[in-house]
């Protein structure tokens, strides 16, 4: 959560970094703010609310080559001006931007800035202040290393000092941050979309490092001084990856490139000969195995169940799934010989990384699948299996969703192959099959708009049922619905409903219904009976082939384990328009933010 970008070389800095924050919006976006810095000193411009209310508060004849920004996911203190990034020390030396949270800040506050007023209640400000305090007969780089080794907890800083005007310091811990390198200028930024519109060449900075930018040199050192070299590489990624273009939302965009996703995963996951594979090493960790532990949360949580499907039933290798939050502190008897997977689109969520940093400590082995390479959980994983979705920017996860549950159909049909047993399809052109489906879905989005009218109008609550995979895809289909529409949804085992939950059924309440799965088809119809007698209003989405008169949406058919890719379209399609016609935030809803860097 909150993104921070700096900029210092030549141009006016203001507009590069507004720039920079509206491509980092997606990670906070309660309050933001910049500190701009000239021959007057520095100037801090900070607001409540989005990137386009601090465009506002700007003031147009501020110029200046130096400058650090942020936007802003409240942890420390209520979204306000006031707990507004950047933050001061007492003299007004020192201005820095955080990214993180620092656990022991009582503590620091009180062992060393006895005295010193603070002015918000943020976290953050105890590092500023600490730093003006040992700056007192140190250079700033000591003081700022000095300080860096007393906090406890993440953090990426940017930090201007006004009377070294040709530097910015940074660092970090536990929070991404990357420099991006340019002629006669550099940049630094949570994230390489941000700064993307000066350059593609970055230099990825590890825990507990602090670097001194100045506009044509980077000096990375450790936290003892020493002086570390490391390598630049060049982002792979396009400005239009990360635009919206003609479309009105990223979720929207994000929807609609799904069936270009499921090809090019078959392409990066094809060798010469066209043949799938995936790193022999990770085939043979799997191999080794004796239960896989799936660990994620939210969205990748719920591609994990899907996933212990595929490697059970197609590779035979048993499997549980576990929330990120809850394994951290409530750790299950472990087999002997287990594997971890984390599935995480971001590569960032704390809560998946608390847990991977206990499995390291205990030894175990660990494989992450991820969107974003080189993010700090793929970092710290011993393998890595890419998602290729592009970017994902909607608050809302959707293609990073489907290109986890086909990167994970692909290993477990790998998997399979490689230990012998019987895979009766061939994963490709099923993966094919998919893609076209999810393109007749994608292009039926009036039809998915009228759903929405229909259900969800005016209604204050909605259930979303299904067995076996089918509960799976209704557990997504809710949480879509209700993180971007705000209406009370929730997923539920279509045999579950009548152990306590029909009670809420009411005249009209929408009912959800997927039926995708042959062998557990005439049940699910028992359960949308047990419903509509109660006065519920069904919305069936059935597969080709298993529909009856009446059902709302026919999904074309597909692989009866790959229904999972399919059948979540018109549920991310109708949440999209429920969202739309409430007049919400569709990209950005409240209280949410992208990227969950915070435990
Ligand atoms: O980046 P991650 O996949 O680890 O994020 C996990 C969840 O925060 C995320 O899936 C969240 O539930 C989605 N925004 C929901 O659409």
């Amino acid at each position: 959560m909150c993104g921070i970008v700096g900029y210092i070389g030549e141009l006016d800095s203001k507009e590069i970094l507004l720039k920079g924050l509206e491509k980092l919006e997606y990670r906070g976006y309660d309050s933001a703010g910049i500190a701009v810095r000239n021959e007057d000193g520095v100037t801090i411009f900070k607001e409540k609310g989005r990137i386009a209310d601090l465009r506002l508060a700007v003031e147009d004849d501020v110029h200046s080559k130096t400058g650090i920004g942020h936007t802003r996911w409240a942890t420390h203190g209520v979204p306000n001006q006031i707990n507004a990034h950047p933050h001061q020390s007492e003299s007004g030396r020192y201005t820095l931007v955080h990214n993180g949270v620092i656990e022991n800040y009582h503590i620091l506050q009180k062992e060393h800035l006895q005295g010193v007023e603070m002015k918000s209640d943020t976290d953050t400000e105890v590092i500023v202040q600490l730093l003006e305090k040992f700056s007192n007969g140190m250079t700033t780089a000591e003081a700022f290393r000095h300080t860096l080794s007393l906090l406890h907890g993440s953090y990426a800083i940017a930090l201007l000092d006004s009377e070294e005007a040709q530097t910015i310091y940074v660092a970090k811990n536990k929070s991404p941050l990357l420099v991006g390198l340019g002629e006669d200028f550099n940049v630094v930024a949570s994230d390489a979309m941000a700064m993307l519109q000066v350059t593609n060449e970055y230099i990825e900075l590890h825990d507990q490092e602090m670097v001194i930018v100045k506009k044509d040199s980077v000096e990375i050192q450790k936290l003892d001084g020493s002086i570390v070299g490391r390598e630049s590489y060049i982002a792979e990624l396009d400005l239009s990856d990360i635009e919206k273009g003609t479309y009105p939302h990223y979720m929207l965009k994000e929807i609609d490139e799904q069936p270009a996703v499921m090809r090019k995963i078959i392409q990066a996951y094809q060798n010469e000969q066209d043949e799938l594979e995936i790193d022999d090493a990770i085939l043979s960790a799997i191999n080794k195995a004796d239960r896989l532990y799936i660990i994620a949360a939210g969205t990748s949580y719920h591609a994990g169940l899907v996933g212990k499907e595929y490697f059970e039933k197609i590779a035979g290798i048993p499997v549980e799934v576990h929330i990120a939050s809850e394994f951290g502190y409530n750790m299950p008897l472990l087999s002997e010989n287990p594997l971890f997977i984390f599935i995480t689109q971001s590569g960032e969520t704390a809560d998946s990384r608390q847990v991977l940093v206990k499995i390291k400590k205990l030894g175990h082995t660990t494989l992450t699948v991820t969107n974003v390479k080189g993010s700090t959980i793929s970092r710290e994983s011993d393998y890595t299996l890419l998602l290729h979705a592009g970017p994902e920017i909607a608050v809302a996860s959707t293609k990073a969703y489907t290109a986890q549950i086909a990167v994970l159909a692909i290993t477990a049909a790998l998997v399979a192959k490689n230990t012998g047993h019987s895979v009766d399809f061939d994963i490709v052109q099923e993966i094919g099959i998919v893609a076209n489906a999810m393109q007749a879905l994608v292009d039926s989005k009036e039809e998915m708009e009228q759903v929405a009218r229909d259900f969800l109008a005016t209604t204050r609550n909605a259930f979303f049922i299904g067995r076996n995979l089918d509960f799976c895809v209704s557990m997504e289909g809710a949480l879509k619905l209700k993180e971007i529409s705000y209406i009370q949804a929730e997923g539920f085992a279509g045999g579950e409903l009548k152990h306590g939950t029909i009670a809420l059924i009411e005249d009209g309440t929408p009912v959800f219904a997927l039926a995708t799965q042959k062998a557990v088809s005439l049940n699910i119809r028992g359960n949308v009976k047990e419903v509509v007698a109660r006065g519920a209003n069904p919305c069936i989405i059935a597969m080709e082939g298993m529909e009856e008169e009446g059902d709302t949406i026919i999904l074309p058919k597909v692989h009866p384990l790959l229904t999972p890719l399919i059948s979540v379209i018109p549920l991310q399609l109708i949440s999209y328009y429920a969202s739309l016609h409430r007049d919400c935030d569709v990209d950005k809803p409240r209280n949410l933010a992208k990227s969950v860097t915070v435990e």
